[in-house]
């Protein structure tokens, strides 16, 4: 089944958004497989954020992430990959529409409140830099037959 990495931001964690945003996925009917919350070092920040190395907003970014807690996790379902982007709304809370998560709680893109993973090849490499095999956990669910 697909998986992907969501993560409460800073901001989120401060914010008191973490059981709300976890309820949210819940109650779509996504899985939560792997769930911490941890302390980014600025290594794992760069590596995170790797790609985005050359824009301007760069260090605003790893500052930013490594600014406190953080709530990874992640969730597993089918199309959950893009579904969770769906349900995040647009990266510019701006223009996030309302229902969606940055939509109904945050206003500028430098604090968007959570991270989600845009692809199966980004999930893939995120899971493994955030969790180790063992901390992901294999379980069946009651509600699955009344979902799929
Ligand atoms: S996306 O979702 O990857 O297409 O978004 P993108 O525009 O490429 O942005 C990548 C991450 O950078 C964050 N971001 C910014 N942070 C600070 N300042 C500015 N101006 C800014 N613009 C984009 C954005 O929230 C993305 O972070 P993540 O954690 O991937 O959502």
């Amino acid at each position: 089944m697909e998986k992907t990495f969501l993560m409460v931001k800073p901001d989120g964690v401060q914010r008191n958004l973490t059981g709300e945003i976890v309820q949210r996925f819940e109650k779509k009917g996504f899985k939560l497989v792997g769930a911490k919350l941890m302390q980014i070092s600025n290594e794992l920040a760069e590596q995170h954020y790797g790609e985005h190395k050359e824009r301007p907003f760069f260090g605003e970014l790893v500052d930013f992430i490594t600014s406190g807690p953080v709530f990874a996790m992640v969730w597993e379902g089918e199309g959950v990959i893009l579904t969770a982007r769906e349900m995040m709304g647009k990266t510019n809370p701006a223009e996030a529409a309302p229902g969606t998560i940055r939509g109904d709680f945050a206003v500028t893109v430098g604090k968007n409140i959570i991270h989600g993973s845009d692809s199966a090849e980004s999930a893939e490499r995120e899971i493994g830099l955030f969790f180790n095999e063992s901390e992901l956990v294999s379980y069946d669910k009651q509600d699955r037959d009344w979902i799929y």
